[in-house]
């Protein structure tokens, strides 16, 4: 219990709950947190991303454990007995302690005729230990559409895509080389007693060996380094950024590759970043703010060039399409509640919709990269594929690179358990006539 009166795990059950109404956890956690003290802000959030990403085995346990489903309007206590197994299976805290607390956060809910169920389910999953996982889908704790995409689209990778999605993300930093070298830096976080490595394969960046407070990080506030995933910043080392060139960010916010790109080449002519979503173009902003970087924000759908283009042709473009988000699953957990198989198809018609419009404003001799940060072919060198089919004047790129694996039409990253997310790429150019 806190001092604002709500115990965290009724919080975090509320939380589950929104999440499985369709509410992201970005959009639902940051008013949970400020329901409970700051000191078990942690704990809170801690809770939510656990019970999400075991969310479908914990289920199957739970199923297994009720005689019948509870009724709709006491669904919160399914999810509050959710968090409570996600504990007694995940993390040290004492079973009694899980045991007492729960009760409590049931009497908290104004539940107290399902105490003596919550009580008498927590006590046989003590007692009776984690039981043998029915399928798969309870196995590699994935919705069994996902499950079977996965298996079929990645037959040799699909259990250690599962598994990575299920790991701990690594923290991971961009340094701003406009202001440190990789390895000054390392320096600095050395000399702040924070262990780190430089990554494989992206040039400014670094892995800390276990994650720590943003405003641990020497000069954060200041601009000095971003967090961004490794596979995120390979980005710019596929662009072929150069001074005078005019660039543009079509599907930019929060920013990240937004800075990315301003941060590796100091005299662009212009950035200009789009996105269509009024809540995520501020994000932009702040962080341009913060790294002292300039763009030209546009709110608009790309894809509608008429709104927003003025007629002159980019150099290189950056197309870093919405998508399933099916490799920064490890990040996000909450995409596998979230999903649904049938947001794939209309997901691969605004990509290719968005490459169709993002090829007319491209200038001659210029440069296109696609992103996404999905798994699925369908979304990436199927894209691609297609594309290359109805468009004659695209020339499709080969990067010498030696991350991802060749698709053909792009490069896929799956995602690697202690290293970077799952994403796609592929560079497409434009011959000058
Ligand atoms: C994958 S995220 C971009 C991440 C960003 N590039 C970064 O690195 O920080 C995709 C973004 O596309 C935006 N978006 C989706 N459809 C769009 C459209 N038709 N036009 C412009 N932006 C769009 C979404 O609002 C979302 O912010």
């Amino acid at each position: 219990m806190n001092d604002r009166g709500q115990p965290v795990r009724s919080v975090a059950a509320g939380v589950l709950q929104a999440v499985e109404n369709g509410q992201s956890l970005t959009q639902c956690l940051p008013r949970a947190l400020n329901e409970v003290a700051d000191n078990e802000r942690p704990q809170l959030q801690a809770l939510c991303y656990g019970s999400c990403r075991w969310f479908h085995r914990l289920d199957a346990e739970l199923q297994a454990r009720l005689k019948k489903p509870l009724r709709k309007p006491d669904r919160i206590v399914h999810h509050l007995l959710l968090v409570a197994l996600f504990q007694l299976r995940f993390s040290q805290q004492a079973p009694y302690a899980v045991l007492n607390e729960t009760v409590e956060a049931c009497r908290a809910l104004n539940k107290p005729h399902l105490t003596g169920l919550t009580n008498g389910v927590l006590r046989a999953a003590e007692r009776e230990g984690e039981p043998a996982w029915p399928d798969d889908v309870a196995r590699f704790s994935h919705p069994h559409w996902m499950l079977e995409k996965l298996r079929h689209n990645w037959p040799h990778d699909w259990q250690a895509i599962l598994d990575a999605n299920n790991a701990q993300a690594p923290m991971t930093l961009r340094v701003n080389a406009r202001r440190f070298s990789r390895n000054g830096y390392l320096q600095h976080l050395a000399d702040a007693g924070i262990e780190a490595a430089a990554t494989l394969f992206a040039p400014y960046g670094i892995q800390l060996v276990a994650p720590v407070p943003v405003d641990r990080l020497p000069w954060f506030a200041d601009g000095a380094v971003s967090v961004q995933d490794e596979a995120a910043q390979l980005c710019t080392t596929l662009m072929d950024l150069a001074p005078g060139q005019r660039v543009l960010d079509a599907c930019a916010a929060p920013g990240g590759k937004t800075c990315a790109i301003l941060e590796s080449c100091a005299a662009l002519d212009e950035v200009v970043a789009i996105d269509e979503s009024t809540d995520r173009l501020p994000r932009v902003q702040e962080n341009l703010d913060r790294l002292d970087l300039i763009a030209t924000l546009k709110q608009a759908d790309a894809a509608d060039i008429d709104q927003w283009w003025d007629q002159r042709p980019f150099d290189r473009i950056l197309l870093d399409v919405p998508c399933s988000a099916t490799g920064v699953i490890r990040r996000h957990p909450d995409i596998k509640l979230l999903r649904r198989e049938s947001d794939i198809v209309p997901l691969a018609s605004i990509q290719l919709g968005l490459l169709e419009a993002m090829w007319q404003v491209l200038a001659p001799g210029g440069r296109l990269v696609y992103a996404t940060c999905s798994v699925f072919p369908q979304e990436n060198h199927r894209i691609i594929r297609r594309f290359l089919k109805q468009q004659n004047d695209a020339v499709l790129i080969e990067p010498d690179v030696l991350w991802g694996r060749d698709m053909e039409t792009g490069r896929q990253l799956l995602p690697a358990a202690e290293s970077h997310d799952g994403f796609f790429y592929a560079v497409l150019e434009k011959p000058e006539p």
